[in-house]
């Protein structure tokens, strides 16, 4: 009864939002405006017509790498952008911010408070440790497994190997010898272990340390940072509702679009900090029935993040380390899938192969990088297919502190192209 109920109320929201829509497929003909397609539009705002001078996304020609264009973007401003990759054109903008507008950003971001995930391993693992005795089920319950050497014992590098080979998990020495007195493995006392004293080696207990070592130490995590989200609407400040404007003018995109872009992420990391490679956009293909998550943000996280663009400050300079790598720009040829398949090591993390990729990005306080991580749809201008050469991330930090900011440009497929963004107040 309860569950017709539900079936019932949801088919009737249902219904009623179909209701409200006003296809302005019918008028396509006379009405010039909806000459790109599917323009379904809310009853309530207004009669089929679409802002007339927004026909599509609009996306800067990276021509060559190297290339370079002066813009000027506020008066009395001139900028210079620079063409990093072209697969997915990639651009740089030395001085996009100055250094007190990145001083004023970070200041704000510290009086809102940072947040990050504090994970702490060590209570977790005391309170399991006791149930977790004897073999592990899987790989760590074979020996071959962790004699790499086939010497016929496990030295402490061979645990290093074992970690890396089927964990991706990168160790150092002192990491292996925490563990080995974390777990109290007294078969480790003379340096190695034999195949007879195997049998004791609670090798169950180390799997689950690895993985916890994976999950939850800041130098293995897929991220290790803080975040705060700055509003950039009407209540934003001045320094937040420039910047907003000079966006407009960089990417081209209406005022509409660029209100509906996220608030300002603002990131911090310190030593340890990175974010292995990803993707800040989701693919539209396999999931085109859900819904942009910037159109509707009550159903977070049932939803889809369509970023279009992304917009990076840099808002310090950095002592070492913490690039930005693209892995796999302007690559001739690159398939996710394949790739992961066919890698023998991680490379997504950017603790260990940041300088692998194709690019790599320097920080630099006031710098921007603009990148694509969609391409637009040929035939109606809106948003199209997800761009897989634009995986990125940040690479390992190991000293001092590294500030970043986000600024992502949403946008939706066309069938939803016109619909208002929840971020736009
Ligand atoms: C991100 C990101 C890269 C960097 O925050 O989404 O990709 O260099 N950051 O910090
Ligand atoms: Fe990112």
């Amino acid at each position: 009864m309860h569950m017709f109920l539900t079936y019932v109320v949801v088919t009737f929201v249902v219904t009623l939002r179909q209701a409200m829509l006003v296809s302005c497929d019918s008028q396509k003909r006379q009405d010039k405006s909806c000459e790109n397609g599917v323009c379904f539009r809310e009853e309530d705002q207004g009669p089929c017509k679409p802002d007339d001078d927004e026909p599509r996304l609009f996306r800067w020609d990276p021509i060559k790498i190297g290339h370079t264009r002066e813009l000027k973007l506020e008066t009395g401003r001139k900028f210079k952008m620079i063409t990093l990759a072209s697969k997915p054109p990639l651009f740089e903008i030395p001085d996009f911010l100055s250094g007190s507008e990145c001083k004023h950003i970070i200041n704000l971001a510290n009086t809102i408070g940072l947040r990050g995930s504090d994970l702490h391993l060590d209570n977790d693992l005391d309170q399991r440790k006791d149930f977790l005795r004897g073999h592990a089920s899987g790989r760590a319950g074979d020996f071959a497994n962790w004699d790499k050497n086939r010497d016929g014992t496990i030295r402490r590098d061979e645990v290093i190997d074992f970690a890396e080979s089927y964990k991706f998990l990168y160790l150092d020495p002192m990491e292996v010898d925490d563990m080995i007195i974390k777990l109290n493995l007294t078969e480790f006392d003379d340096d190695y272990v034999t195949l007879q004293e195997f049998s004791t080696l609670p090798t169950a207990a180390m799997d689950e340390y690895l993985n916890d070592i994976k999950e939850k130490h800041p130098a293995h995590r897929e991220r290790f940072s803080q975040q705060a989200w700055l509003l950039q609407g009407k209540t934003a400040d001045d320094v937040l509702k420039r910047l907003r404007k000079r966006v407009a003018k960089l990417t081209r995109l209406s005022d509409r679009i660029v209100r509906g872009g996220e608030p300002l992420q603002v990131v911090k990391y310190e030593a340890n900090g990175h974010y292995n490679a990803h993707y800040d956009s989701q693919y539209q293909a396999n999931m085109s029935h859900v819904k942009c998550c910037h159109l509707d943000l009550s159903l977070l996280p049932n939803c889809r993040v369509c970023r279009y663009a992304t917009i990076l400050y840099y808002l310090n300079d950095v002592e070492d380390g913490g690039e930005t790598a693209f892995p796999v720009v302007d690559k001739p040829k690159f398939d996710k899938k394949t790739y992961i398949e066919s890698m023998s090591e991680d490379k997504f993390n950017l603790m260990q192969y940041c300088y692998d990729g194709n690019l790599v990005v320097a920080p630099k306080r006031g710098k921007a990088i603009l990148w694509y991580n969609h391409f637009v749809d040929e035939e109606t201008g809106w948003m199209g297919e997800m761009d897989e050469y634009a995986l990125h991330g940040g690479c390992g930090l190991w000293s001092g502190v590294k500030w970043i900011a986000n600024n992502w440009i949403t946008s939706a497929d066309a069938r939803w192209a016109h619909y208002k963004s929840d971020h736009d107040v």
